[in-house]
């Protein structure tokens, strides 16, 4: 895991921001995939903001993540035109099949899965994203098939 002066050095090379937080926050990430636990007291003390207000942020937006996500990361369209098409269904599916809740991964640690908001494949809906890559259409099967190859 990261050491303590690779996060002490990524904390200090934001602090000149105005509002370095989430600058802070995104460059752990990109680091070290998420942001460590005890990046967080680091943080709080860095900015004098308590660690509840650190957790508080990190929640708030979703993009943060406090443990490493798997191998692959499975985003799911939440948004309407795929709900319209069977898009509930299908995420219950994916998340049943593959024994996680949204936002959490998978028990053998390969595929986290997180919600999106449209796009842009409305018209083949259910739509996602397989690492990345944007696939419609495909049955809950043939996903959890393809993250599990
Ligand atoms: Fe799902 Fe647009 S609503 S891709």
């Amino acid at each position: 895991s990261p050491t303590q002066e690779a996060i002490a050095a990524l904390i200090a090379a934001e602090m000149h921001r105005e509002g370095p937080l989430l600058p802070i926050l995104h460059s752990l990430q990109s680091a070290f995939g998420h942001v460590p636990a005890e990046a967080v007291p680091m943080i709080a003390e860095a900015l004098n903001i308590g660690r509840a207000e650190v957790h508080g942020v990190m929640s708030f937006y979703h993009d943060f993540r406090s443990v490493p996500a798997g191998r692959h990361v499975v985003k799911i369209c939440r948004a309407e035109a795929c709900q319209a098409v069977g898009g509930v269904g299908f995420a219950d599916a994916v998340l049943e099949k593959l024994g996680t809740a949204w936002h959490g991964t998978s028990a053998n640690g390969a595929v986290t899965v997180e919600p999106v908001y449209c796009l842009g494949l409305c018209a083949n809906g259910p739509a996602a994203m397989i690492d990345g890559r944007p696939v419609a259409g495909l049955s809950a099967e043939d996903l959890v098939a393809e993250v599990s190859a």
